[in-house]
């Protein structure tokens, strides 16, 4: 294994802001990061660990040890109806999503063209389009890098909730995932009550839709909202939709009737983050490099040229005009390094 010495993370963020790590090493296998830990230099060193930095904004270089996680390997094992998949947590994890959809494993079809790796799936839970990874998390290893030691996590250990879990808060950067684990299904229950699916289905005349369909549809929906960051660079939504109490809600609402939102379980409402951009002003605006997509406001986007801080700035500025408006204070979704 090797550890190179400031190492240009540019490729590897989809914002595509540079930032140099002091330190940077690539990760095969668990045995990969035992060889590693057992050596004090780089335990003591501070660390990050890196799927696709599809969900990170670098602001500065990093002093520390940068740990790219590529363990490969996707095997399956059925029992019944069930499909019990396994991925190494450097699986892209649409190329997880295409070998469920192609082998007719149903599960995960919803979470197609999600960016990132397999290992960094439980860590904000990802979700989209009606289904979130709780859904059909199994469970997953991941290695402590205190002891050394293989912990294999429950679904109920990772105490999953909407774009969180134990690896985000109590047990954060204690756990490197190595693998997980899905239980998926040979019987397909498509779930199509999320946003246009439907319609998109109807207007290519599909009744009866298959996996590969509705991975399709998605796919196609997804395209035509969000910026691909192989053009221009982006971390998805900046921003977690902020989930109000009922009655903070209501009385919002009589002030902004149009305020788009979603029931969030008994006594809470989210809130469309994006709409609260939007209504601010800020959809499809630039500042030099730096902007929001002009077909989704909750997007901040490198043009070419941001520099990290440039874009933190410009997530400030969206922050204190939703909370002069709105009185509500967003909360990041992408982890600023
Ligand atoms: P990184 O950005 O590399 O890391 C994210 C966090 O996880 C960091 O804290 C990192 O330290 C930690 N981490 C990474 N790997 C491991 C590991 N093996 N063990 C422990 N910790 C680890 N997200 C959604 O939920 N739904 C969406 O619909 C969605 N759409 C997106 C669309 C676009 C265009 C983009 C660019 C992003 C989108 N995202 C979405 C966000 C992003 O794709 C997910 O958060 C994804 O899971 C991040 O994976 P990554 O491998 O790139 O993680
Ligand atoms: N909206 C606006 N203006 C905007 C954007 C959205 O008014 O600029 C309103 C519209 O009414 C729209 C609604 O908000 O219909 C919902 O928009 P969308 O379907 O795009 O979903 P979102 O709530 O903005 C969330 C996730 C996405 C995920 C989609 C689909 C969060 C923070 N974001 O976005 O996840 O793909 O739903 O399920 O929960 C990500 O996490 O990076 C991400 C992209």
């Amino acid at each position: 294994m090797q550890v190179h010495s400031n190492y240009s993370l540019r490729a590897l963020n989809t914002f595509g802001v540079e930032a140099k790590a002091v330190r940077f090493t690539e990760i095969n296998s668990e045995a990969d990061l035992s060889a590693l830990f057992a050596e004090s230099e780089w335990k003591n060193l501070p660390r990050l660990i890196l799927g696709g930095g599809s969900n990170m904004l670098f602001t500065a270089d990093y002093q520390g040890l940068v740990i790219h996680m590529k363990i490969p390997g996707i095997r399956f094992e059925r029992k019944g109806d069930d499909i019990f998949v396994s991925a190494g947590a450097g699986v892209v994890w649409n190329d997880l999503v295409n070998y469920c959809v192609d082998h007719e494993f149903a599960g995960i079809e919803n979470l197609s063209l999600i960016p990132g790796s397999v290992g960094a799936s439980p860590v904000q839970n990802i979700g989209a389009y009606g289904v979130e990874l709780q859904d059909v998390f199994q469970s997953c290893r991941a290695f402590e890098i205190a002891t050394g030691k293989i912990r294999v996590f429950s679904k109920e250990d990772c105490r999953f909730s909407y774009r969180d879990s134990v690896f985000k808060s109590e047990l954060k950067g204690q756990y490197i995932i190595t693998e997980v684990s899905f239980k998926l299904s040979a019987n397909f229950n498509p779930k199509l009550s999320y946003g246009a699916i439907t319609e998109e289905l109807q207007k290519r005349g599909i009744v009866e839709p298959c996996i590969k369909d509705v991975s399709a549809v998605i796919s196609h929906i997804r395209v035509s909202k969000l910026p691909d960051p192989a053009t221009i660079g982006n971390a998805g939504s900046f921003f977690k939709n902020p989930v109000i109490p009922q009655a903070r809600f209501e009385k919002l609402k009589t002030a902004f009737p149009e305020m788009v939102n979603f029931s969030a379980g008994e006594g809470f409402v989210k809130i469309s983050a994006g709409w609260l951009i939007e209504s601010c002003g800020w959809k499809g605006k630039r500042f030099g490099n730096t902007g929001t997509w002009k077909n989704q406001a909750l997007v901040l986007v490198n043009h070419g040229g941001s520099t990290g801080s440039e874009i933190y700035a410009f997530s400030e500025s969206i922050i204190e005009s939703v909370n002069s408006k709105f009185g509500i204070i967003l909360e990041r979704e992408v982890n600023i390094i």
